[in-house]
């Protein structure tokens, strides 16, 4: 099956910190290598959302042009991503000439089919800067709640949506100055005229069953309310409105495309972006126009409503399948999500990270201490996959000391380090006994039940199981004790024991290659492969593709055509072991207090 891995996009603004990765980059990475592991065709997509207002404020805060802002944080999210092992086809960014044209396609489209509808709003601009102040910099008094710090576009206190106009005494967050509010016109997406054909997909997507729960209500239930919504901004950074009139000359102030016609577009320009860079510049077309297809997107909850509804929306429109009619552009008929895969929020030691208060842990911080598979077996573990779950530094530690390294990295190591000393290689075994075959049976039915949980999004139950394995095969271990067989009639017994242990290991390191893809790579070695078990991604510096050629940037990518098979490859008699070097590093309780120590957090508390 050909099956599309849409990650959500992260925003450019700075490094990743672990609450960016939990719900989505890691989990559709463990997806998206399960998947080519069961024989799929992945084309696994995202990239930097690079446009926007935090953007442009953050740019003027440093004294940057926005686009060296990004240049710098594109870079540091890609390696970022590389170095924890997300497996991506392509991950590129939005500032290229190719996702530009996408997005102008998709625009003109949509509008030639009559779903982008003007109107004019109000809108705020700053007096002393005449730039556009976007909603959520104006702050005021709330007139609901009376609270005094609420947003142009919600007050966090009632939770009530706001207008920025409704706010009594209504000032700029960046200069404290009192906003002047224009009239501005704006392209709204009009979708109540796709809700009947959104009702009739969701429907089928509800009776499909598949979805978590809270996700397909959620989305059902947005329904009842729809209405259109803004598609452009008062803004002069971010993707222009390719239609006459709406450059920035013939306008009072410029116009931009919104995030939710921009880096959301992202999936299918960075699907064409790859094919593009393949030299086969249709092969997309395999993953979008093939209704077959299977698509999978994976965002955090805050994320939903783009996902399972503008954006189908949107794909929708462009095909001319809502009540107006209209018909496809050049792109075709383009499938809509089979799966909206969404997490929930993690939080710090009980609190909210927070990067200025410096509750945070920075992915490349725990990268370099901790490497990528300790933090990867955490997350798939206890992150926030279908509750919000709270990470704290005590628990890491005990994870990955109880787990890791006493659970799966100790049957490594006496495995290995058995072979060695006995046998120097892996030996022949003799007949299997009652309890060869039980053990061989429990790990060949791994297979199954972690593959069916993987498939189904389900990290979470697919690695306890996976794990509930390992100490089953750690119980053979000591049910069986080899370690005691010393005498040279015992030898036949060993030799099969020791034979059963590491084919039941060189099993479990390909179910556990999706979660912790580089140490199976380190396991591979020590139990007698090449090392290279599974395939990595790479940054690679590339040129943009279009009018951008002269701009160089990384992306990440990777060849991941030498895939294993999700099955058992029996192990090869001979093959030489050696005394094994620890895959696995125990970490010192003091980790926990340095952590804390680091964060501000620490003390008495
Ligand atoms: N960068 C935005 C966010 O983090 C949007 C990500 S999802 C995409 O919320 F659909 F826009 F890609
Ligand atoms: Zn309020």
């Amino acid at each position: 099956m050909k099956v599309l891995s849409a990650v959500a996009w992260p925003y450019a603004n700075g490094p990743r910190h672990l609450g960016h990765v939990a719900g989505f980059a890691v989990p559709s990475d463990v997806f998206s290598r399960y998947m080519r592991m069961a024989g799929h065709d992945v084309l696994m997509v995202s990239g930097s959302d690079e446009h926007g207002t935090p953007i442009l404020v953050l740019a003027d805060q440093q004294g940057v042009t926005p686009q060296a802002l990004v240049d710098k944080n594109h870079a540091i999210i890609a390696a970022e991503l590389a170095d924890l092992g997300c497996s991506y086809d392509l991950y590129t960014r939005t500032t290229t000439a190719n996702h530009y044209a996408v997005v102008q396609e998709m625009f003109r489209q949509v509008h030639a089919n009559g779903y982008m509808i003007e109107q004019t709003t109000r809108g705020a601009i700053s007096p002393s800067t005449g730039r556009t102040l976007p909603d959520r910099y104006i702050e005021g008094t709330c007139p609901i709640c009376g609270y005094a710090e609420a947003r142009g576009d919600q007050c966090d206190n009632c939770g009530n949506q706001l207008e920025p106009t409704d706010l009594i005494e209504p000032h700029s967050r960046v200069n404290g100055e009192t906003p002047e509010f224009i009239e501005t016109q704006h392209f709204f997406l009009d979708l109540p005229a796709l809700a009947d054909a959104l009702r009739e997909w969701l429907d089928g997507r509800e009776q499909s069953g598949t979805w978590r729960p809270n996700v397909i209500k959620f989305s059902l239930n947005i329904l009842d309310e729809i209405r259109p919504r803004a598609m452009s901004r008062d803004i002069d950074w971010g993707i222009p409105i390719p239609l006459d009139g709406w450059d920035d000359a013939s306008q009072p102030v410029a116009k931009r495309l919104y995030v939710w016609f921009d880096a959301v577009i992202g999936y299918l320009s960075a699907s064409i972006e790859w094919a593009r860079r393949l030299g086969d510049p249709e092969r997309w077309r395999d993953w979008w126009n093939d209704p077959d297809a299977l698509s999978y997107y994976f965002m955090g909850k805050d994320n939903i409503t783009f996902h399972s509804q503008i954006w189908p929306a949107e794909l929708l429109a462009y095909a001319g399948k809502g009540a107006k009619g209209g018909e496809p552009g050049t792109y075709g008929v383009l499938d809509l999500p089979t799966e909206v895969v969404s997490s929930e929020y993690l939080t710090m030691e009980g609190k909210q990270f927070s990067t200025s208060r410096g509750y945070v842990v920075y992915i490349r911080d725990v990268l370099e201490r901790y490497g990528p598979d300790a933090i990867r077996y955490y997350i798939c573990a206890a992150g926030p996959e279908n509750q919000d779950s709270n990470f704290t530094w005590a628990d890491f530690v005990q994870r990955n000391n109880s787990e890791l390294v006493a659970g799966w990295g100790n049957l490594v190591n006496r495995t290995a380090a058995m072979i060695a000393k006995n046998f120097g290689e892996i030996p022949q075994p003799g007949a299997l006994e009652p309890v060869d075959e039980a053990v061989r049976e429990r790990v060949l039915a791994a297979f199954d039940t972690v593959g069916d949980l993987l498939a189904r999004q389900r990290v979470k139950a697919a690695i306890a199981e996976a794990m509930r394995t390992v100490g089953e095969v750690n119980k053979y271990v000591t049910d069986t004790a080899p370690f005691r067989l010393k005498g040279e009639d015992e030898r036949e017994r060993l030799a099969t024991i020791l034979h059963t242990l590491i084919q039941c290991v060189a099993d479990l390191n390909r179910i556990l290659a999706p979660f912790l893809p580089h140490s199976t790579n380190r396991v591979d070695a020590v139990i007698g492969g090449d090392g290279d078990l599974m395939p990595m991604p790479v940054l690679e510096e590339v040129h943009g593709l279009d009018e951008d050629a002269e701009h160089a940037y990384p992306i990440v990518t990777g060849d991941y055509s030498a895939t294993p098979a999700w099955e058992s490859v029996p192990v090869r008699v001979g093959a030489p072991i050696a005394k094994p070097t620890p895959v696995f590093t125990k970490l010192d309780e003091s980790v926990i207090e340095e952590e804390l120590a680091r964060a501000g957090m620490g003390g008495d508390a």
